[in-house]
């Protein structure tokens, strides 16, 4: 299959005020596409849109909150306004908190559902709907390599984004005869803004402060499913056959994760 030609492609990209979305804003302006950023903190936003612009490509800042349904279509309108069309979006939105399930409050367990899950929705319907209609068109999901296995401290969090995972695996099947392609993105551990707000938002410092991968590697990534399709997006190919083998090994798997929190890993 020849690579698609992303020049004059529009996309809309939400959680874009920082991290991976910031860098794949970037990334698809460089790529000659015209890209609708997407957050709340407008001020962020502006100062990357200013960047792309300032660089020659074109760009539009649109505050943003996912869980708000009006929002997301708002969103979805102004990069048709804008730009004239729309041919794909990016739900990268999201965040996560590290909690056992007994000790998750009930106010988060519901938000991060409502930012991660419903956010996806919200952010990707009304893109898709324009898509099938004018029979062309690529949706991408952020989702993680924690979809693949839940993660005891992250059972919330992986829960969210095995959900997404779904959902865009089905999507992916129910728009292929509309030529719209879907793929979700599962990032190992970047370096973002993401363990910063995490902290910030429980009160406590992360013992466990790894590197990880700057989010240009990701952008790169999701630059290359654009220019040629595919379903899933996987950032570390042992962690994901490694997953993949768990998955398939509950009790082994149940042992290991025991011995790992025994030994406060
Ligand atoms: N970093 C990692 O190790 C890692 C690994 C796997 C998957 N991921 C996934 O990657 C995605 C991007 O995260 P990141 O790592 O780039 O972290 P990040 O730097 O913290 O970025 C998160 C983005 O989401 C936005 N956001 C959060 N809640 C929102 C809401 N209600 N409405 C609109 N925007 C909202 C934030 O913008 P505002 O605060 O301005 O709204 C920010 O732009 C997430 O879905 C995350 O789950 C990250």
């Amino acid at each position: 299959m020849a690579k698609i030609d992303l020049t004059g492609k529009p996309i809309a990209i939400t959680g874009a005020s920082s991290g991976i979305g910031a860098a794949t804003a970037v990334a698809c302006a460089r790529a000659g596409m015209p890209v609708a950023l997407a957050a709340r903190r407008l001020e962020a936003l502006e100062s990357i849109t200013k960047a792309i612009t300032d660089a020659g490509g074109k760009a539009i800042a649109v505050r943003c909150d996912v869980t708000k349904p009006e929002d997301c279509q708002r969103l979805i309108d102004e990069t048709v306004t804008n730009f004239g069309s729309i041919y794909s979006v990016f739900a990268n939105a999201g965040f996560g908190e590290k909690h056992d399930l007994l000790d998750t409050p009930e106010a988060t367990l519901r938000e991060m559902f409502e930012t991660n899950f419903f956010g996806t929705i919200n952010t990707i319907k009304p893109a898709a709907q324009i898509m099938k209609q004018q029979r062309t068109g690529h949706v991408l999901i952020c989702t993680s390599c924690l979809s693949a296995l839940p993660s005891p401290g992250y059972s919330i969090y992986s829960a969210t984004k095995s959900a997404q995972h779904h959902i865009g695996r089905a999507l992916g099947v129910e728009l292929a005869p509309s030529n719209v392609h879907v793929t979700t993105v599962h990032p190992v551990r970047t370096r973002t803004e993401f363990f910063e707000t995490m902290q910030e938002r429980q009160g406590v410092t992360n013992p466990k402060d790894r590197p990880g991968q700057p989010p240009e590697k990701v952008a790169a990534r999701v630059i290359r499913a654009l220019q040629k399709p595919k379903p899933e997006v996987w950032m570390h190919e042992p962690a994901r056959r490694g997953l993949l083998i768990a998955a398939q090994l509950p009790r082994l798997t149940n042992k290991v994760l025991i011995g790992r929190r025994a030994k406060g890993r």
